[in-house]
């Protein structure tokens, strides 16, 4: 269907990135490695508490082996305990070829600077003291746990002409969990970005046929990768250097010969820096945009409440466009928009004057002509508001007829964008049911007959079978 295609392309240009977000992913797996039921109790109870599922096991041995057949997004570590003790089972976790990126929190009675040193050499992502309160430790492992959960995965693209190099941060990035690509130089790098997009690049500064300064340049003046954070890694740390790099677009400057760990630690906290960024706007932008659909939706209902015959229309028709919606099986982000597509069909009729809206009677042609004006004066007024921008088709086109007799525009078959077709169905039945001032509304099966027979003429044929196959089920609940 054109239609349905086109609604479908107009929302995917206005969805937001695709984030792992850590709000609504599944419930987190944590492996609690302790040797005292106790706390593995008020653990297992907590943890439980925040939506977990946990798993127990008694020392390192048992933890390594339960490690070895499940998978966990964090594991949970005593550091005293009998046959094999928290470091050792850290240090052996760090060391699995494929469950090394797992974070793991070490809670331990053991207080001293050494001990703490020591946990993080083994690979820690954190050391919590027991001394420490329970609201402490839930909210770093929650913390660890959304990090995890935003960087698991991401890919790194990394560009460097030395294969040692590559090799090196390749593995180190691998460990933690990243997704590695590599490029040897520059315009290696470009062929590879018209492939596949990384979440991140790092990228050598001198390389032959095309350098890092001017890859940052190409990868900055391109819309659809100008958004990736882009660190340069150079033995050159002149200042000049850095600056006019930084102009180009890099994030960040890191001046070689550096720590491995300290590349991978600086990588995380990019990433994690940039996706929370993100996250963050897009849940003010869905906030911003909650409250401008409550608003205009107030604005309807309070039109409505002036006539007793079109009393929740919007809001009717809102429910029965979801329940075609749901008989063509669209997922649950395109019904939340074909939800208040329904709610706002009519905002045109906002523009009318009373006089018409409000008329008790049959309207004249001249009437007619100025109430046809409100799919256009509707989708003036949602023009300027861009999140709603997909919805528009609904308002401008939902008096099309499938047979070309419609207005505004006359527009004929799957030329009517599938949105305004769905809307026009529920709208269409809302309407044969509801009560007029100068006739009554007509049966429910009445008006079924007639939705029945409009079909190829006034309404889209599988717009109206989905609708009746709706209303079925509806009667057999
Ligand atoms: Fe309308």
């Amino acid at each position: 269907m054109n239609g349905e295609s086109d609604y479908l392309h107009q929302v995917s240009k206005i969805r937001q990135p695709n984030l792992s977000d850590p709000l609504t992913a599944s419930s987190p797996r944590i492996l609690i490695v302790d040797d005292s039921p106790t706390i593995r109790f008020g653990l297992k109870r907590d943890l439980g508490q925040m939506g977990a599922i946990v798993t127990e096991a008694s020392d390192g041995g048992e933890g390594l082996n339960i490690v070895d057949s499940q998978d966990f997004d964090l594991i949970i570590t005593d550091i005293e305990m009998p046959r094999m003790d928290g470091f050792t089972f850290c240090s052996k976790l760090k060391s699995h070829p494929t469950k090394n990126s797992i974070p793991v929190v070490m809670l331990s009675s053991k207080e001293k600077e050494e001990d703490i040193e020591l946990g993080f050499k083994v690979g820690a992502a954190s050391y919590i003291k027991k001394s420490n309160t329970k609201k402490y430790l839930l909210a770093r492992v929650k913390e660890i746990l959304d990090k995890n959960s935003l960087l698991k995965g991401r890919t790194i693209l990394i560009v460097d002409d030395s294969p040692a190099v590559r090799n090196l941060i390749e593995k180190a990035l691998t460990k933690a969990g990243f997704h590695v690509e590599s490029a040897e130089n520059g315009r290696k790098a470009l062929e590879l970005l018209s492939r596949c997009t990384p979440d991140m690049i790092l990228s050598d500064l001198n390389m032959p046929e095309l350098d890092g300064s001017g890859l940052c340049k190409n990868v900055h003046a391109n819309k659809d990768l100008s958004q990736i954070p882009f660190i340069i890694m150079s033995s050159d740390g002149d200042r000049a250097t850095m600056r006019r790099l930084l102009q180009y677009g890099a994030s960040a400057y890191l001046v070689k010969p550096f720590n491995i760990e300290q590349l991978v630690v600086t990588a995380e906290r990019f990433l994690s820096d940039h996706f929370s960024r993100i996250l963050r706007e897009r849940e003010r932008l869905e906030s911003e945009r909650q409250f401008l659909i409550g608003s205009i939706t107030s604005l309807i209902l309070a039109l409505e409440a002036r006539d007793q015959y079109t009393r929740g229309h919007s809001e009717s028709v809102s429910a029965f466009v979801v329940d075609i919606a749901r008989e063509m099986s669209l997922g649950e982000e395109l019904i939340e928009r074909v939800k208040i597509a329904g709610k706002l069909h009519d905002l045109g009729k906002i523009g009318i004057r009373d006089d018409i809206l409000l008329k008790p009677g049959p309207l004249n042609e001249e009437e007619w002509k100025v109430l046809k004006l409100h799919p256009l004066i509707g989708a003036e007024i949602l023009a300027p508001i861009q999140s709603l921008a997909d919805i528009i088709p609904a308002l401008s086109s939902h008096h099309e007829r499938i047979d070309g007799k419609g207005y505004p525009g006359g527009l004929k078959g799957e030329r009517i964008p599938l949105l305004a077709r769905m809307v026009a169905v529920a709208d269409t039945y809302d309407a044969l049911t509801s009560d007029r001032p100068y006739r009554k509304g007509f049966s429910n099966d009445d008006a079924l007959t007639l939705i029945e027979n409009l079909q190829g003429s006034q309404l889209c044929p599988d717009c109206v079978q989905c609708f009746l196959k709706s209303i079925q089920r509806k009667m057999q609940i």
